[in-house]
């Protein structure tokens, strides 16, 4: 199906490599075929799946100046049905790189045309901005997943990002949807967690999923071991919440294939 989602926000700290690693790797293990694009400079998601990015042939910055094919740039990770292409902090010049040459905007979506044909869903983790890479990562997704903060200032900068997007849709990439609004490190115990909630599902509605993440250290643990959540600790609330956010998917992308998943995870 190949379907491409970028995991998009400039605000850093909000969730964004947390959820592209483990929501790729809890559909690897409802037995999708996952690709994982490491779109940012500082490749936490790279290292978080416990990827050496110095001994990688080529990444992400090879694709996008398109010095080499994306084949070439592949690595398996230990995650089951999870390929991942990594990054280094080399793709920061990218942005200066690209900015003359014809169609850079397009320069993922060019590089990655006939892989992503090989597997279910391809996600892109961005980079806190909304420099010349996030635009490659929009022009060349489906879809885009907006991971919110249920903290303080959640909904600042939004209206930036959805402005980018339509811009994109005008511009580049006309079916580019959103596939919803994620909440994120969300504490029951806290009230501006559960006004944040109301605030965004009053303002998005449908926009948002059902499925919340919660707030649980385990997710902030599992990358210095390398490993996803489902690797590190598969009975963790995060496992589960992203397991819950996999299914979610999945069920919206593919209607048909709910029979083995009625059940809750
Ligand atoms: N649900 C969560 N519970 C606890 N810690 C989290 C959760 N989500 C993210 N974190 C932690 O918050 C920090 C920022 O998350 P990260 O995914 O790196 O954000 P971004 O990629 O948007 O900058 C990281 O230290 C991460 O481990
Ligand atoms: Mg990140």
């Amino acid at each position: 199906m190949g379907k491409v989602i970028a995991i998009a926000n400039q605000k850093g700290g909000v969730g964004k490599t947390t959820t592209a690693v483990n929501l790729a790797a809890a559909l690897g293990v409802l037995e999708k075929k996952v690709l994982l694009i490491d779109a940012d400079p500082q490749a936490n998601a790279s290292s978080g799946l416990g990827i050496d990015i110095e001994q990688a042939p080529a990444g992400t910055y090879e694709l996008l100046e398109h010095e080499a094919e994306a084949k070439e740039t592949l690595i398996k990770t230990s995650s089951p049905n999870l390929d991942l292409i990594p990054s280094h902090i080399d793709l920061v010049g990218v942005e200066v790189e690209l900015v003359n040459k014809p169609k850079r905007e397009f320069m993922l979506k060019e590089a990655i045309k006939d892989i992503k044909e090989e597997y279910d869903y391809v996600l892109i983790d961005c980079a806190p901005s909304l420099g010349l890479i996030t635009l490659n990562a929009l022009t060349a997704a489906d879809s885009v997943i907006i991971p919110i903060q249920c903290e303080y200032f959640a909904l600042e900068g939004l209206g930036k990002l959805l402005n980018t997007i339509k811009n994109v849709q005008k511009i580049h990439n006309p079916d580019l949807n959103i596939e919803g609004l994620l909440l994120t490190m969300y504490d029951a115990r806290l009230k501006l967690s559960n006004q944040v909630v109301e605030e965004v599902k009053k303002h998005f509605g449908d926009m948002v999923f059902d499925t919340v993440i919660q707030r649980n250290v385990r997710l902030s643990e599992a990358p210095s071991f390398g490993e996803s959540i489902l690797e590190y600790d598969a009975t963790s609330k995060g496992a589960v919440n992203y397991l819950n956010l996999a299914d979610e998917l999945i069920r919206k992308n593919e209607p048909k294939d709910t029979d083995n998943t009625d059940e809750e995870v």
